[in-house]
């Protein structure tokens, strides 16, 4: 089975959320059950500096408004996958983030450049782009990539089958209609049955409509966005889509991610040797200036501030838990009010409260290393990451049962406390009431040594890692596949 992922950002090389580590991850533990997989991203200067060996394949000429437009291919440094990057130095090769400018304004030519991305994704599946190779399912990931599955859906020639995955379904990639002619999409698919989205032109649309299959990162999730208030205005074409709906529930990279390996780390530790996990809290709490408490719950959160992501809650019950000896320390960037407020909480209890706004891995290995809890306090959340590297840490979750989170942590309520098998702490409401509550059943939970061990160690053995859903992605792949050869071809000539 030859497959191709297309998507604008992967891990090490551009990252600006958990995408990033998916598209690392996910294809790597494909080719390890022997898949021949493959991956597609723009010409970003991380990517061209960051993938090995690159070579010409095809000149494309002129297009989407650039020039010069080359399909390359390389390989990855981590995984040594195949990588083709589409290079198109007018469109892809400047300083600035994949989607925005430095200081967060969108890129007035993303709608040319991930137009393009879509359509070199498409090209990979026909036998026109790369002699050599050419893709069997082409895996398109969130809006970026979504033009892909339209293309393939109208090119019936190409026996191809598309699956197109959700990440986030809140970011859409909405472009006025009056830019339609840049698409290079038939007009046909300008309607609500196509890309027509409230009078405005939509990506996301072309994945939800068009894919054989629609996944999304969690089972819960896939079951949200047929509902109005997860939809964000699309659950109509999600429910419309049927049983072409799935969840698969993301993994986490094992290696990226491991206690005992990890080179952040002051102190190497695993389940059996959890000492070292202290000294990573220590050392920690030195590192950031808090005050070195021993019995404080220390919680940390790495994240995006938006308003996803709820740590509005937390800043709201700030004052209150403080007082109760809990410490904070958070490491984040985005909406600029709540990286003011932050950092106003921090200049006011700098022993008990840390923040660093910006972006920084190893220190994020850090924080979740050193900290006692991880904290995900989400609105809506169609996977989550953090909660994850938390438990394989040994740093318990507080999460909203919402998504991805209600789907990877098991609530430490009595009776998973006397099975042994709660990971973490799961609350309701998206109030900071009922935020509170949770961190305080954390801080009693801590307060008893040996149950919090066994929370921590339940959430360490958990099987997290790519290998199930891999092969879950797989199976269906085989399904798609299938299905597209049964299509019928369209006449030639
Ligand atoms: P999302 O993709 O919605 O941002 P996820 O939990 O899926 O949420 O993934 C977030 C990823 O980005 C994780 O790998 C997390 O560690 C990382 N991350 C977020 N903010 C930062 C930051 N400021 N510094 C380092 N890593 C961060
Ligand atoms: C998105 C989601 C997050 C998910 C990630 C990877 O950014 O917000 O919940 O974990 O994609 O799938």
């Amino acid at each position: 089975m030859r497959v191709l992922h297309v998507a604008a950002e992967m891990y090490p090389l551009v990252k600006t959320g958990g995408l990033a580590d998916v598209v690392a991850a996910l294809p790597a533990a494909q080719a390890d059950q022997g898949a021949d997989v493959r991956l597609l991203l723009p010409g970003l200067p991380a990517v061209l500096d960051g993938v090995d060996a690159l070579r010409p394949v095809l000149d494309i000429g002129s297009c989407f408004g650039a020039l010069r437009v080359r399909l390359l291919l390389g390989r990855a440094r981590a995984s040594g996958l195949p990588v083709y990057v589409v290079d198109a130095p007018y469109l892809y090769r400047r300083a600035g983030g994949p989607y925005q400018r430095a200081g967060g304004e969108e890129w007035p030519d993303n709608l040319q450049r991930f137009a393009l991305l879509g359509w070199v994704g498409a090209h990979l599946a026909a036998d026109d782009a790369d002699a050599q190779w050419c893709a069997d399912i082409v895996h398109a990931h969130d809006w970026h990539a979504a033009l892909a599955c339209a293309h393939i859906a109208d090119h019936p020639a190409t026996p191809v089958g598309s699956v197109f995955t959700v990440h986030n379904l809140a970011y859409q990639g909405l472009f006025p209609m009056h830019d339609w002619p840049m698409l290079g999409l038939a007009t046909r698919h300008m309607s609500p049955a196509g890309l027509e989205y409230h009078g405005q032109l939509n990506f996301m649309k072309a994945g939800l409509q068009f894919a054989d299959l629609v996944s999304t990162v969690s089972p819960s999730y896939a079951a949200e966005i047929a509902t109005p208030e997860f939809g964000c205005g699309l659950d109509g074409v999600i429910r419309s889509r049927g049983a072409a709906v799935c969840g698969i529930l993301n993994g986490i990279d094992l290696e990226v991610w491991n206690p005992a390996t990890d080179a952040a780390l002051a102190v190497r530790y695993d389940a059996a040797r959890l000492q070292g996990k202290r000294a990573c809290r220590s050392a920690l709490q030195a590192e950031l200036g808090l005050d070195l408490d021993e019995r404080a719950l220390l919680v940390t959160a790495v994240s995006r501030l938006t308003a996803q992501k709820g740590i509005d809650l937390l800043l709201a019950a700030l004052p209150t838990l403080l007082a109760e000896g809990v410490q904070f320390a958070l490491q984040g960037s985005g909406d600029g009010a709540l990286e003011a407020a932050l950092r106003m909480a921090q200049q006011a209890q700098p022993g008990r409260v840390h923040v660093h706004i910006g972006y920084d891995e190893a220190r994020a290995h850090r924080l979740i290393a050193g900290a006692d809890a991880i904290a995900v306090p989400s609105r809506f959340e169609p996977c989550g990451l953090t909660q994850m590297y938390g438990m394989r840490y040994g740093t318990l979750p507080i999460v909203r049962r919402v998504g991805g989170l209600r789907d990877t942590v098991r609530d430490l309520t009595p009776d998973a406390l006397a099975g042994g098998n709660g990971t973490g702490f799961v609350f309701d409401a998206a109030t900071p009431q009922a935020w509170t509550e949770a961190v305080r059943r954390a801080a009693a939970l801590k307060a008893q040594p040996e149950a919090w061990q066994r929370a921590m160690q339940a959430g360490m053995a958990r099987e997290l890692g790519w290998s199930g859903p891999a092969q879950e992605y797989l199976a269906q792949y085989a399904r798609v596949a299938a299905a597209a050869q049964r299509e019928p071809q369209a006449p030639a000539g």
